[in-house]
């Protein structure tokens, strides 16, 4: 696991983002990852930028978003599907046909998710999967205590989480209980697996996640087995790493060594 500890949140994103562009400018017709949360909001900001100065091109690009609540339409305001076309779609020469998030509102959200997994895998694979960290270090929506071998299926979301993500709802409404969510052996099958987090809210999580023990009970703790793994922090949310000066010895300001 290499472990980049960036002063500030904004290097943090933009180190972030820089990663999904050298991806994309490497292998034009790549399969991207992509996650969502108040996180990736400046990741998606910086990438929309280097596209309107002309610096990267997503025309041949595939996409797979990692999550979606179960019964909210593509349209639904609160949607992932909303937030996708708003923050990045929208604004870039992505082809629509070519991005995919599961169908949140099927008929039938278990043979959904069977489909979603089905057709990441037909397609050859997630080149680089982005990822955020939720503070009960939960990845996509597998929330602790999911099978560390899970794929992607519906899960019940935990208070935590319902918490956290009911600021995106309107106070009158009721949010949904349930997401469909890519699992974790979905997100392990990635080639390079990119996770960014920044903020004092999210340190517990992170330190548990690169320090472990490896258990369930923290999710992204899975990604200690993976063998392509960038975790992007800022100050805030390294500071209660145990080897945080091992890191910057390795990654002095976050530098991107080979050796890890
Ligand atoms: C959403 C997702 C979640 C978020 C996590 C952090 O697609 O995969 O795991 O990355 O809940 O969310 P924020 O960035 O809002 O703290």
């Amino acid at each position: 696991m290499k472990t980049l500890i960036f002063k500030s949140a904004q290097q943090a994103e933009q180190k972030a983002s820089s990663l999904i562009m050298e991806m994309v400018r490497a292998k034009p017709d790549c399969i991207l990852g992509l996650a969502t949360g108040g996180t990736m909001e400046r990741v998606y900001e910086n990438i929309v930028a280097e596209y309107q100065k002309g610096g990267v091109s997503f025309a041949s690009v595939q996409s797979f978003n990692l999550d979606e609540y179960v019964g909210l339409a593509p349209s639904h305001p609160s949607s992932y599907h909303t937030y996708m076309k708003e923050a990045l779609f929208k604004h870039i020469d992505i082809q629509t046909q070519n991005t995919h998030l599961p169908k949140g509102d099927a008929a039938d959200p278990v043979a959904a998710a069977d489909a979603y997994e089905a057709l990441i895998e037909t397609s050859g694979g997630i080149d680089l999967q982005l990822l955020g960290i939720g503070k009960n270090g939960h990845i996509g929506f597998n929330e602790p205590t999911s099978s560390l071998r899970s794929r992607t299926r519906v899960k019940t979301l935990t208070t935590s989480t319902l918490q956290a993500n009911r600021q995106y709802f309107d106070s009158d409404e009721e949010m949904p209980h349930f997401a469909i969510t890519m699992g974790i052996e979905s997100i392990l099958s990635a080639r390079h697996c990119v996770l960014l987090a920044t903020g004092e809210s999210k340190a517990d999580a992170a330190a548990h996640m690169i320090e472990g023990p490896l258990s369930a009970i923290c999710p992204a703790s899975a990604l200690q087995f993976h063998q392509r793994v960038t975790v992007i922090l800022d100050e805030a949310a390294a500071s209660k790493l145990k080897l945080k000066h091992y890191y910057e010895q390795v990654h002095p300001a976050g530098e991107d060594r080979l050796y890890a």
